[in-house]
């Protein structure tokens, strides 16, 4: 049977990708760090669609052995993918001095590392893929002072699934998603709040992007940035010179900070 991938099902987003697409009738493998979390979600995901397949496998994605684990459990349970939804991220928010190593190095792994090395690793095993949709972020549209690794590795996962898109062309669909503002977790529905109108404008649903990505990978549209007022900002982005932007940057994100959990 062709599967759905989704990482990060257990967050925000992803649950919302979990539930579209189990109305949508696909049997879905889901991945997050808690396998309770997952247990609940697949109890919930099969009431929402009786006649879908769940699997629900969680995983450490920063480890390259939990990671191999996921894959075998995967082939045990003889799942092949024709869609991934890379969702799983963290953001962590302050000056990058303040870091520990072992947090630099974690968000690395999560955005960049993991997403990538399982992109490669679904690829390799030939099985009928079709979509590959990565969750990045308009914050890798600029470098962003006191944001700057977050930063780096939304926009690296951009460049990278752009790149990858056209050595897949006429085989895979693969689309690329900027979402602005969402409001998943507590501390992000606050930070939105504090943003007053910029953060109003600017915020969309869970469901809206997770609706708008599956639609846009199946027109085969290359970047996603999910509501009007995020695509005019991304415009303003391009158009303003970097050192402004980023003095208005770094003005702005100094203020708060912010750990990956
Ligand atoms: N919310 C926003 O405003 C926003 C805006 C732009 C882009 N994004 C991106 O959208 C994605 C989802 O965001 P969200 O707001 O839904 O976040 P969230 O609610 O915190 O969900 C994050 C998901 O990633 C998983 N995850 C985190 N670290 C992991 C690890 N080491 N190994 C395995 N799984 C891990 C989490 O698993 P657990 O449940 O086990 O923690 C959870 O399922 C992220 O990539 C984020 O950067 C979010």
């Amino acid at each position: 049977m062709a599967y759905t991938f989704i990482s990060g099902a257990t967050g925000g987003i992803g649950k919302a990708f979990a539930r579209l697409c189990a109305e949508k009738g696909y049997d879905l493998f889901i991945t997050g760090r808690s396998q309770e979390k997952l247990d609940a979600l697949k109890k919930e995901l099969l009431s929402l669609n009786r006649s879908i397949a769940v699997e629900a496998v969680a995983c450490q994605l920063t480890d390259e052995q939990d990671r191999e684990r996921l894959l075998a459990a995967a082939d045990a349970a003889d799942v092949k993918f024709e869609r991934v939804i890379h969702v799983a991220g963290v953001d962590i928010q302050k000056a990058f001095e303040e870091y520990t190593k072992e947090k630099v190095i974690f968000q690395i792994r999560v955005n960049v590392e993991a997403t990538i090395s399982l992109t490669h690793a679904l690829l390799k095993r030939g099985a009928p893929m079709k979509e590959i949709v990565t969750i990045s972020s308009m914050s890798g549209v600029t470098p962003m002072p006191y944001f700057a690794l977050y930063s780096a590795t939304k926009g690296a996962l951009t460049s990278f699934f752009t790149s990858l898109r056209l050595e897949l062309k006429g085989r895979v669909k693969v689309t690329t998603v900027l979402p602005g503002g969402v409001p998943t977790r507590p501390d992000i529905v606050k930070d939105i709040e504090n943003q007053g109108l910029w953060g109003k404008l600017s915020a969309k649903s869970p469901e809206y992007v997770a609706k708008k990505s599956l639609k846009a990978v199946q027109r085969n549209k290359a970047i996603l940035i999910p509501g009007f007022f995020n695509r005019f900002l991304y415009f303003v982005m391009k158009i303003t010179p970097r050192a402004i932007s980023m003095r208005f940057i770094a003005r702005r994100w100094k203020k708060q900070t912010k750990d990956a959990f």
